[in-house]
């Protein structure tokens, strides 16, 4: 049971501020609602108010969710808040109006001010930080910039992201690189067994490990700290696919100890869709090759990964409008919820005969991704239940070892549409 009901969050609410008042006389009625319940969030923990519906239902506002279904594929991009979305229009009218002039004169030179803020969320300095498209471009400039040498070892997992995968085979068949696997079973909560698959694969000859941060495919958070310790000792470079780990809950990448991290901003910012973030180690930019050929690219300068040509420069300047989004609802808050949604339908679920969760409840371990099958039926058929009688769209897997729907809400996701969804479950489980 909520124990904040909507009166009782209202009653704290109180009267509109002076600056609210004077907000309402040019902000649409959800910007003003979303603000006030903002602007008393002090008066809840962040436990509490992630089962605050009245909250929620205002973050909802601040989406242009489509009334005709549910989305709960979050996992595979977020939408943009309205701030974002008007922020990519009103910079791309702009951008029209002379092109040449408004992105290379004007919103280009919003990008330095845009890294500052970025490396300030993710606890490092301005100068490791290159912006891009997307994690697919940032793990392969690191997976092709690496030196390497026929011969030489890198350590992969087979349940790391499918580009990564073909990223280091296509190395291996170029180059005569060695893959040495880690095979996962998954989901797990042992710390010991996860980093010893790691371990157990490296040898004197390994250059490099990739680690994926949120293992897409059931939400499997891994402890990737211990992992880059222990590669550390050995010489080992780290190469971190934060995909789905920025801006989704709480840390800051030099606590990971790697050297690399790739992020796509679309994920979990939730800026506009075909925006990255690569971070790399000062000590260790010289040694990587830009993919896209710099004038010096053996530098330590990270603006050396930034020469991608022309390109969206509205797209880029709009990921300072999902910053502020994030600032507004906190860190902690939105992992709290997160968490909160995935267990809410997860505890509705998990003792219907036949249901079978293959993500852990364990804040540890998880967070707004989890993954649902049921014994002697496929996913997709699970998927197009979900859809067809209750308008939910899922996602289905099917990757080494890994099999089921994922299910991924979001921060404007409401419990009464994952009500729908136990219901949906449930009766296919029944059926
Ligand atoms: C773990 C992981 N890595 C990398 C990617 C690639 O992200 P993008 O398509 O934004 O490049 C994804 C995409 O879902 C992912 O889940």
């Amino acid at each position: 049971m909520n124990p904040l009901g909507r009166r009782s969050f209202m009653k704290r609410l109180g009267l509109a501020s002076a600056s609210g008042l004077l907000g309402s006389l040019v902000s649409p009625a959800w910007s003003r609602q979303l603000r006030n319940a903002v602007d008393r969030t002090e008066l809840f923990s962040a436990d509490q108010l992630a089962t605050d519906e009245d909250f929620w239902y205002y973050m909802q506002q601040a989406f242009t969710v489509s009334p005709t279904l549910i989305n709960l594929n979050n996992g595979g991009v977020s939408p943009a808040p309205k701030t974002v979305q008007e922020a990519v229009k009103r910079y791309y009218d702009l951008t029209n109006e002379a092109p040449s002039y408004y992105m290379w004169r004007i919103l280009d030179q919003g990008r330095e001010a845009l890294r500052a803020r970025l490396a300030a969320m993710a606890g490092c300095s301005a100068d490791e930080i290159a912006m891009n498209r997307n994690s697919t471009e940032g793990l392969e400039t690191v997976i092709f910039g690496y030196p390497l040498q026929a011969g030489d070892e890198v350590v992969v997992c087979k349940q790391d992201y499918i580009h990564v995968v073909h990223a280091w085979q296509q190395r291996a068949l170029r180059d005569g690189i060695r893959i040495n696997w880690v095979d996962l079973v998954l989901p797990s909560e042992d710390e010991s067994y996860l980093v010893s698959q790691y371990v157990k694969a490296f040898t004197p000859r390994t250059k490099m490990v990739t680690i994926t941060h949120v293992i897409n495919w059931n939400g499997q958070i891994l402890p990737v700290r211990k992992i880059a310790d222990e590669a550390k000792k050995r010489g080992i470079d780290v190469l971190v696919d934060g995909a789905h780990s920025f801006a989704h809950f709480d840390f800051r990448i030099p606590d990971l100890n790697a050297d690399y991290f790739a992020t796509s901003l679309h994920k979990w910012l939730y800026a506009p869709i075909g925006a990255g973030m690569l971070y790399v180690r000062k000590e260790k930019i010289a040694r990587i090759y830009p993919l896209f050929a710099a004038e010096k690219p053996q530098e330590g300068e990270i603006r050396k990964f930034e020469h991608l040509g022309t390109r969206p420069f509205f797209i880029e300047e709009a990921i300072g409008k999902a910053i502020e989004f994030n600032e507004m609802i906190g860190l902690e808050r939105k992992q709290k919820r997160l968490q909160y949604l995935k267990n809410y339908w997860m505890e509705r679920v998990r003792d219907v005969p036949k249901v079978v969760l293959s993500t852990s409840m364990n804040p540890k371990w998880g967070c707004a991704i989890g993954m649902v099958s049921v014994a002697g039926k496929t996913p997709a058929e699970l998927d197009s239940f979900l859809f067809s009688k209750y308008r939910i769209h899922t996602t289905t897997i099917n990757w080494e070892g890994i099999s089921g729907v994922r299910v991924t809400p979001n921060v404007y996701t409401t419990t009464s549409q994952l009500d729908l969804l136990v219901e949906g479950i449930t009766a296919f489980a029944r059926s």
